[in-house]
This record gives C-alpha cells, sequence and structure tokens, in this order.
C-alpha cells in the first residue's frame, strides 16, 4: 500500500498544477458573486458555445433571460435545458437572424413592445472565417453578423437600455481585432479577392471601434458599453477552418489544447463578468483581455476611425446620427428608412442631422 503513496501524490500534484494553471493561463472563473433578479439580459446567438454558458449562468442567478438566435429548433432546446438546470423559468427563445435587418429590426421591435426593461445586451453571436458569401442585405457575412448587425440591433435598444440604467452593453470582439483593418475602400469585399482571415479581423476591429464610439456617444446616459476578448475556448466557431475538424489537432496536440484552449463554461466567464460585476459600475468603453483591462490595439484607439465607420455603419443600416459632436457630448442616432450608401464612401456626413440631445 505504501509503495503506491509516492506515485499517487505525484499524479495528484501533476493534475492540481495542471489544473491551477490551466487557470492561471486561462483566466479563472468570474470573481463576482454577484445575483442578478430582476435583470433582463438579451444575449445574441445563445444557443451554443459562450452563449450558451453565459445564458445558463445568467439564469442561475437569477436574471430574465432571452436566447436570440436564428435556429428556434436549437434555441429553445437549449432555453429548456437551460430552464431545467437552474429551475429559473425566466428563460426565453426568441428568433434573430443577425444576417438580416429585417429579422434584427422584427425582434428589437418585439423587444421594445414586450420587455419592461433591457439591463445587459450581450452581443455575441458571430461567425468566424466562413466562406465567401452576403447577408440578405448584401452585406459581407461576416462583417454584416459579427459587427453592422449588431450595430444596429444596439442601435435600436438603446431607449429600452437607456430607460433601464444602469445598464450594459458587452460586444464580444477578439484578439483578432490586433491583425484587423478597417478598409472603408471595399469594406463589404465587393471588389478586392475574398480573405476570410481577414474579413473576421475586420469585423473584430470594428467591434472594439464601435464600442468606444458607442461610450463616448453615451456619456451621461448610465449606460456603459465595454468589448472582450474570451480567450481560446472550444466551441462551434471554427467549424469553417480546417483544425477544428483535423484529426491531428484532436489527437495529437490534444495535451497542448487543454492547457491553453478553455471550455465554453469558462469562457462565458468574461463575458458574465462584465455583465455583472459590481466594481465594474460606470466603466465604459474599454477593452477586457479575458478578466483584466487592457489596451486594445493602436488601430482601435483611433477616433477619426471610429466616428468614419459609425457614420458609414448608419448609412449601411439605415439609421440617422449626427456628426462632428465635441467629445465630450453624448449625441444619440434615429431610425429612419435604410438608405444604404456605397461601402467607398468617403463621405461621413451622409445624412442631415436628425436629432441631437445631452441624455
Ligand atoms: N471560441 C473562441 O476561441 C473565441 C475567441 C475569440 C472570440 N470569440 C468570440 O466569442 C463569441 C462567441 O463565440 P463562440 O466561440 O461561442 O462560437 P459558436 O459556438 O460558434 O457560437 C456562435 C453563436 O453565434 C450564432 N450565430 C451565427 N450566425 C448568426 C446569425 N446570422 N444570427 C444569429 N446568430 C448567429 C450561432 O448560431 P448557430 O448555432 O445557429 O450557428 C451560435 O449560437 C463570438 O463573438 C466569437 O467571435 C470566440
Amino acid at each position: 500500500m505504501r509503495k503506491f503513496i509516492l506515485p499517487v501524490s505525484v499524479f495528484g500534484t501533476v493534475i492540481g498544477g495542471a489544473v491551477l494553471l490551466k487557470d492561471y493561463i486561462t483566466g479563472g472563473p468570474c470573481p463576482s458573486k454577484a445575483k442578478i433578479p430582476g435583470k433582463t439580459v438579451v444575449i445574441t446567438g445563445a444557443n451554443t458555445g459562450i452563449g450558451k454558458e453565459t445564458a445558463q449562468e445568467l439564469a442561475k442567478r437569477g436574471g430574465r433571460i432571452i436566447m436570440a438566435c436564428r435556429d428556434m429548433e436549437k434555441c429553445e432546446a437549449a432555453a429548456r435545458e437551460i430552464r431545467g438546470s437552474t429551475l429559473n423559468p425566466h428563460v426565453y427563445a426568441r428568433h434573430l437572424n443577425l444576417a438580416s435587418m429585417k429579422s434584427i429590426r422584427s425582434f428589437a421591435k418585439k423587444i421594445n413592445e414586450e420587455e419592461k426593461r433591457v439591463d445587459v445586451l450581450i452581443n455575441n453571436a458571430a461567425v468566424m472565417r466562413c466562406p465567401p458569401g452576403k447577408t440578405e442585405d448584401g452585406f459581407d457575412m461576416q462583417l454584416g453578423v459579427n459587427y453592422l448587425g449588431h450595430f444596429l440591433l444596439t442601435n435600436l435598444l438603446l431607449d429600452k437600455l437607456k430607460d433601464s440604467s444602469p445598464s450594459r452593453v458587452i460586444n464580444l470582439s477578439s484578439l483578432a481585432h490586433i491583425i484587423g483593418e478597417i478598409d472603408f475602400t471595399d469594406l463589404n469585399w465587393d471588389r478586392k479577392k475574398f480573405d476570410t482571415k481577414k474579413a473576421y479581423c475586420q469585423s473584430k476591429l470594428a467591434i472594439v471601434l464601435f464600442t468606444r464610439e458607442l461610450a463616448r456617444r453615451l456619456e451621461g446616459t448610465g449606460v456603459t458599453v465595454n468589448a472582450l476578448h474570451p480567450g481560446v475556448v472550444a466551441t462551434e466557431l471554427g467549424r469553417h477552418t480546417g483544425i477544428h475538424q483535423s484529426q491531428f489537432s484532436s489527437s495529437v496536440l490534444s495535451p497542448f489544447f487543454y492547457l491553453l484552449i478553455k471550455s465554453p463554461k469558462l469562457g462565458a466567464q468574461p463575458s458574465i463578468y462584465l455583465a455583472i460585476a459590481e466594481e465594474l459600475e460606470g466603466v465604459t468603453g474599454r477593452y477586457f483581455d479575458v478578466l483584466t483591462e487592457k489596451e486594445p490595439a493602436p488601430r482601435a484607439l483611433d477616433q477619426e476611425v471610429a466616428v468614419k465607420l459609425w457614420d458609414i455603419s448608419a448609412s449601411l443600416v439605415g439609421l440617422e446620427t449626427t456628426l462632428s459632436v465635441p467629445v465630450s457630448s453624448a449625441y444619440v442616432t434615429k431610425e429612419t428608412h435604410p438608405q444604404p450608401v456605397a461601402a467607398d464612401s468617403t463621405q461621413t456626413q451622409t445624412h442631415p442631422v436628425e436629432t441631437m440631445t445631452t441624455a
């Protein structure tokens, strides 16, 4: 019996050490114990991966959870599972296809009409490195779903978020934003040769620029906006990439993956943290690398680019917006009929100023 003590304790130490190292490398669990009864949380792409785990944990903490997904069968199944495991009956499946402005407008209309409040909006859904394709409205699929769809959705829910303040918007970006470039001459890959990796990185850089610009516009409203990179997480995001399907990666590399790649549950911790942590009350316009606030890439800090991107995006999705508002002022967008403009427009002022408030 004694001869087993040493190997067993070495084994235990190695396993314990690996778990601690993994926690260290991957960020560990959300440090906040806050509960959120009475708070309404909208999560896009919540039927799987990080979004589903975020929904699960926030339901456990007492929130009213609206899971916004494109596939209602998957969404209903996930909502049912979460209701069952958390015993929280207030978990709802709702249809939202971010590749369709019609669907986004219809979803936002329902939320605005049916929900008393929206305390947290988590813009989580994404597609990564998919084959070339366009959304229903002719946008590049990755820019359209990951960024423009969330840009429109957020703007359409802004009044509700303001009425519910203090409230929070959380945008899932990625470390990939670092190598992203915003190409104003061809945002939607209409003319140049399509590069799916660059398209993803552009969409994730756009999200950080959007986060900072929206935070600036919402100054003084009680609505905060932050972006995050969740870490490297084992989800379905890589479904279009070779590595996801390769035997080599799933067998030979799996011990390394164990240390570096987190479970969706761990991957959801940054979203949960930004959604509930009391110490983040009033923190806005920031970028979090997992649970730690960090400076995003220099390209994400360019305010001129952020303003230009905002105005072009507003035109593309049919929102009117004001321009050239001083850095310290808050200003708003107003919904109008869609009036798409060419993505290569160098004009940042595409519509007359409709609304301007200091709300
Ligand atoms: N996993 C990582 O390592 C990692 C790293 C950095 C950043 N992120 C970011 O984390 C977020 C969550 O990703 P994940 O890893 O959890 O990916 P995932 O497992 O692939 O989940 C993505 C979710 O987005 C949904 N979605 C895709 N297209 C949509 C559309 N047109 N309309 C509505 N929903 C749509 C998917 O729905 P279906 O199930 O119907 O396809 C799914 O629910 C993403 O923003 C991603 O960029 C992830």
